[in-house]
């Protein structure tokens, strides 16, 4: 969504909604949903971002979901996608996961939650309460990928899935308690190499095959990615669907029934649909380097801090109403945190980057682009800071999403025991 909503739009809304401020267009979520209709299931990983009106435009536009949590559950449950299975046999909700806390194994059982499990324990501790109950198996195929280490889910250092050794003993565990095993899921982390992609489909089509496993679907993961950076291009859906396409053939003509393809995408959906925008602060020279202080933090927006993700920054001059293009120059881009890695461009190892910036005066504007996945789903309170506004741009229903959560919603659950020297009264 790179400078797609006018310097003056945004302006307006920074100065109505406060700093820092998410806003999201939904007009760019439809339209990447659009993109994938190919598949049978498209089910969001609303890990990305899981505001209740987004989940709402993607019920609108029959996507399905994934949750990771209870609370993931239960926000799906609120916007009224049921965990009931459709007139196509397809699970609202799906619940991914490797370990059940004991209330969500609880909510699981009471309200028949499908369930991708990935590892033996949970097989045992659904099977053992809820015999019958429908699951997937999440297979980990013993090697990953990802755009960083922390997000690539399979091989042995990845805490994630069924080891692909263990699938004939889970199976046995499937029997042992009448489990229905819908089918098989892979994700293997996020970013899309195609080489590993059709690894990760041979890997699929063999472990239905070698163990027999009578599938109605088969799940590719989530993992799409999205061009950050403007010189990267945007993942070819056509080839991504054609090779997992090719292996759900494969096995419908190995078991001659239909297989469903599904689909987990999360950045895929939201990212290039959100923003983050933030006001300058405060603007200095560190010996060589010059700094520009915005009014974000990590604590909003973790991705470069965590794992040193790009995010286009551009900048708006109040003064102009537009956004600025001159006056170019190398530019350390931090936040307020009391933390020195509270910084939005850095590399993977965590080294101060400078990136060419136009200058910019304190009350102008830094605008952080596609960061509608992991952006306000992974904000934290930290340093006491409160969690930023949400806003939706879609047309005449524009408005704001998440309201800016004040001092009081932050104490709220603190129990403060006054001692009686201190107790006025
Ligand atoms: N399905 C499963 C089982 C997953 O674990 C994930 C992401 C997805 C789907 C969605 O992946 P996506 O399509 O969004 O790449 N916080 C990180 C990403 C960690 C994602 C963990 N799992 C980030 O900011 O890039």
């Amino acid at each position: 969504m790179i400078n797609k909503i006018s310097a003056s739009s945004l302006i307006e809304l920074a100065k109505n909604y406060q700093t820092p401020l998410w806003i999201y267009d939904a007009e760019s979520i439809r339209g990447n949903i659009r993109k994938l209709n190919q598949f049978d299931v498209v089910r969001y990983a609303q890990k990305a971002c899981s505001n209740l009106n987004i989940l709402k435009i993607m019920k609108e536009c029959n996507v399905y979901v994934d949750a990771v949590s209870l609370g993931e559950i239960k926000r799906a449950i609120d916007i009224g996608f049921s965990p009931k299975c459709d007139k196509h046999g397809v699970a609202g909700i799906v619940f991914t996961a490797d370990v059940f806390d004991r209330e969500t194994l609880s909510f699981v059982v009471a309200n028949l939650i499908e369930t991708n499990v990935g590892s033996i324990d949970m097989l045992h501790q659904l099977g053992s309460l809820s015999p019958g109950h429908r699951v997937w198996l999440r297979v980990n195929p013993g090697f990953g990928h990802g755009h960083s280490n922390k997000t690539n889910t399979g091989g042995i250092n990845s805490k994630h899935g069924i080891w692909h050794e263990q699938i004939a003993d889970a199976l046995k565990i499937t029997c042992q308690y009448n489990l229905h095993v819908v089918g098989i899921h892979m994700h293997i982390g996020s970013g899309v190499d195609y080489s590993h992609l059709k690894r990760v489909c041979d890997s699929m089509t063999n472990c239905v095959i070698n163990h027999q496993i009578k599938v109605e679907a088969i799940s590719a993961g989530g993992g799409l990615s999205v061009p950050y950076r403007p010189d990267e291009t945007e993942v070819d859906v056509k080839n991504y669907y054609d090779l997992w396409n090719f292996a759900r053939n494969k096995l419908e003509d190995k078991f001659s029934t239909a297989i469903r393809l599904e689909i987990e995408p999360g950045r895929f959906l939201v990212a290039n649909a959100g923003l983050l925008i933030s006001e300058v602060r405060a603007t200095k020279n560190m010996g060589e380097k010059h700094f520009t202080l915005v009014d974000a933090g990590f604590n909003d927006l973790i991705r470069p801090s965590l794992y040193g993700s790009y995010h286009h920054i551009s900048a708006i001059s109040t003064e102009a109403g537009e956004y600025s293009l001159s006056k170019m120059q190398k530019t350390v881009v931090a936040g307020p945190l009391c933390e020195s890695g509270d910084v939005f461009t850095q590399n993977s190892e965590g080294i101060v980057e400078e990136r060419e910036l136009p200058a910019v005066n304190v009350g102008d504007y830094l605008v952080f682009h596609d960061s509608g996945a992991y952006g306000a789903s992974m904000s934290s309170n930290y340093n006491s800071r409160p969690l930023s506004a949400e806003y939706l741009l879609d047309g005449d229903k524009s408005k704001i999403i998440r309201k800016r959560q004040t001092h009081a919603d932050l104490i709220s659950n603190e129990i403060m025991v006054i001692p009686p020297q201190m107790n006025s009264s």
